[in-house]
């Protein structure tokens, strides 16, 4: 396994998403049996282990502090308060940004974890309506407190990037990033470098869709996000095909697999950008990990950008989708 920054947080190249455990991707596995992936990831030298209070809610810290005790000191979790979710679970937040309604948050994802501090804290959401130097302040003073070791936001854009960092200096930005979600690449990741942030790159196998081994006809069920996100619609799926044509053509000359090829590209895009893929099978494990040692040359990677610069993109994953999904599954 290779590592990487994330400001002065060392992690390895690729990190394990943990909501598919919990939450998200339909039917769970058993526990005993998500317990045994998350530590065969650490044992193939994976490092950087993601869960959030969302993920459930809340079961998914569960299970990942339970995963990695044994080895928690060499591991670096990060986990993610949300400014929209679960007012009142022990009668705190007047507002959900407060320090109080953050403080509780974070004691309560303690014990979940079963562990004395968070390696990275995000903001799950930065709402646009919220001032983000104050939660920076807040974040300042944990970190000050030995409760995390640093920070970040998810999803959030250039000016409150800004705002926040120069206020207490983020560690990261967790956000959707692959080959069929760029939109981060303008503006978010140059700073990122600018600032010495590290990028965490959420969905980095567009939930699946980079693998090749889902088609239009594939079935989803429960709380599958592919119900929502319309990249997965079978229309889109025909239309996104040229894609995956093109990353088979590279993963056969590299011997390697389309995955791989998805990863091994942004991995050597930026050198601070660490893509987190949700996988609960063995061999996906071994496959999306084993995408840090394909190494692309100039010449590879040159070509698979130019070819990505022709090939139009159908559908996207969005938030309003996922919650509008919930909302119809609820009724
Ligand atoms: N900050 C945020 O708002 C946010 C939002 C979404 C996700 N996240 C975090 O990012 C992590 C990753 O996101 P994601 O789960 O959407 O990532 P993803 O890796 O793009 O998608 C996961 C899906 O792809 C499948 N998959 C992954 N690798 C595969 C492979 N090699 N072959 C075939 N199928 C493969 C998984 O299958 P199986 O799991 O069924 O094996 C799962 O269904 C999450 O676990 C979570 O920690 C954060």
């Amino acid at each position: 396994m290779k590592f990487r920054k994330l400001r002065d947080i060392e992690v390895s190249a690729v990190g394990m998403g943990c909501m598919g455990f919990s939450h998200g991707y339909g039917a769970l596995p058993p526990k005993e049996e998500s317990i045994r992936l998350i530590r065969k990831a650490y044992d193939l030298g994976c490092t950087l282990f993601d869960t959030a209070e969302g993920y459930g809610p809340f079961v998914n810290e569960e299970l990942v502090g339970e995963a990695v005790k044994p080895f928690r000191d060499k591991v670096v979790i990060t986990t993610k308060f949300s400014p929209f979710l679960f007012p009142n679970q022990q009668g705190w937040a007047e507002s959900k940004l407060s320090k109080k309604a953050i403080k509780n948050a974070l004691e309560d994802s303690l014990k979940r974890l079963q562990t004395d501090y968070v390696d990275i804290y995000y903001e799950h959401r930065v709402p646009l309506d919220s001032n983000p130097e104050e939660v920076a302040e807040i974040m300042g003073e944990l970190i000050s407190e030995g409760k995390i070791k640093g920070w970040g936001q998810s999803q959030s854009n250039v000016e409150q990037i800004k705002k926040a960092h120069a206020v207490t200096p983020l560690s990261a930005i967790q956000s959707e990033y692959s080959m069929m979600e760029r939109m981060f690449e303008c503006d978010v990741i140059p700073l990122c470098k600018e600032l010495n942030i590290g990028f965490v790159a959420f969905s980095p196998m567009a939930s699946g869709f980079l693998s090749g081994k889902y088609n239009k006809d594939t079935q989803y069920k429960g709380d599958d996000v592919r119900l929502a996100i319309t990249r997965f619609k079978p229309e889109n799926v025909e239309k996104n095909q040229p894609l995956l044509d093109m990353l088979y053509d590279f993963a056969n000359t590299k011997k390697c697999t389309p995955a791989q090829i998805s990863l091994a590209w942004m991995l050597h895009k930026n050198d601070f950008v660490v893509p987190i893929p949700g996988m609960r099978k063995d061999e996906r494990i071994v496959e999306n990990l084993g995408s840090a040692d394909v190494e692309l040359t100039e010449e590879e990677f040159s070509a698979i950008e130019h070819e990505l610069s022709k090939i139009e993109i159908f559908g996207n994953r969005t938030d309003e989708d996922i919650q509008r999904m919930g909302h119809v599954r609820a009724q």
